[in-house]
């Protein structure tokens, strides 16, 4: 099917804004939504963009929703944004269950009605919450969420695979945690954080340094996106697909190793309690075989892109709230 319009909720946010760029480059139209609630500086550079149609808009107000979407028609609908992060939901807990179950499932069946042929929705691996006796997860997994962050996304997905579709083809994206550079920074990202915290000098303390956990570079999974709009919809309908790379689970004290050896001086001090009780290392043969996903970058591409971005002195303060979730 040929995509030549396609509409991203969380445009502004880490991921949306480096998939918007994505899509300008195949020359596909964007209409974004976003309610700003980090600025909207990621998205300056591509204001006037011909190809670019932006709503500042809450997917809360769903009478807005749909008045969009009758009105731009898409041919297809990224649902990226939500309350993002464990820390970040237990702030807000209404809002995160508002925002990430009930405006979610009022957004699909919206697009079902409006006939949007596609309707993508960014999940995470960390609903598979913890691994039991050392099994490595694939899709048909059990998923043990361990926050509200990880339930909201577990009932949404529930609901996208128990409803029934005229028009939409569903698919869902369990992201493996991501880092990197993006016009939106986040700084509350494991790989992002440690790196920062070394490249300043500090004192990196490292909770839970045994964790498993997944990664991948934003710049890949805005390319596992593309494909998941590319791809025949009879593959991908009510599809669930992890996306990430088999050679890039690692536990955080590997992570940390990679950055020492960018970082030799540097200190790291472990500690061993209040463990987050989050560890999975997870199977990415899915979306290989299905979507033809090969990550491009690897973990030591990401932490030479965070440091000549610290290097650069771009971002004058990163502790700044905007550059965080909670
Ligand atoms: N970053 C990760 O490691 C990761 C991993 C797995 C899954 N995901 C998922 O990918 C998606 C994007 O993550 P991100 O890192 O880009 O997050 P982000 O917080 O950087 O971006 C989310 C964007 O959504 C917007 N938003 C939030 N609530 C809104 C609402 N009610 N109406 C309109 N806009 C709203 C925010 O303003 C923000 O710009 C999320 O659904 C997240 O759960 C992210």
């Amino acid at each position: 099917m040929s995509i030549q319009k396609v509409l991203i909720t969380g445009v502004a946010g880490y991921i949306g804004s480096v998939l918007l760029r994505k899509l300008f480059e195949q020359n596909i139209n964007v209409v974004g939504i976003d309610a700003f609630f980090f600025g909207d500086a990621s998205l300056v550079e591509e204001k006037d963009n011909p190809l670019f149609m932006m709503y500042h808009a809450d997917i809360r107000d769903i009478a807005a929703m749909k008045e969009i979407i009758e009105k731009e028609k898409p041919d297809a609908i990224i649902h990226l944004a939500g309350v993002v992060g464990d820390g970040a939901c237990k702030m807000v807990p209404n809002d995160a269950d508002f925002i990430n179950i009930n405006a979610s499932m009022e957004l699909l069946d919206i697009s079902d009605e409006a006939g949007v042929k596609r309707f993508i929705f960014a999940s995470t691996c960390s609903t598979y919450g913890k691994m039991v006796n050392d099994e490595t997860l694939t899709e048909d997994s059990t998923l043990r969420p361990l926050s509200l962050y990880a339930v909201s996304k577990v009932t949404f997905e529930n609901y996208m695979q128990a409803k029934p579709y005229d028009h939409v083809t569903p698919c869902i994206l369990r992201f493996a945690t991501v880092y990197g550079k993006s016009p939106r920074m986040r700084f509350d990202l494991t790989i992002n954080d440690f790196v920062r915290e070394l490249h300043l000098g500090k004192e990196l303390q490292v909770f839970g340094a045994d964790l498993w956990r997944p990664y991948c570079h934003v710049d890949d999974l805005a390319l596992s996106i593309l494909l998941a709009l590319k791809t025949d919809k009879e593959a991908i309908y009510k599809q669930v697909f992890n996306i990430g790379s088999n050679d890039n689970n690692f536990k955080k004290s590997e992570i940390v190793d990679k950055i020492q050896k960018v970082y030799p001086n540097s200190k790291v001090e472990y500690v061993n309690k209040d463990e987050d009780p989050r560890s999975y290392r997870v199977n990415f043969d899915k979306a290989k075989k299905v979507l033809g996903f090969e990550p491009t970058k690897t973990i030591e591409d990401g932490i030479e892109e965070i440091k000549e971005l610290l290097d650069s002195g771009v971002i004058e303060d990163t502790y700044e709230n905007v550059y965080r979730n909670s």
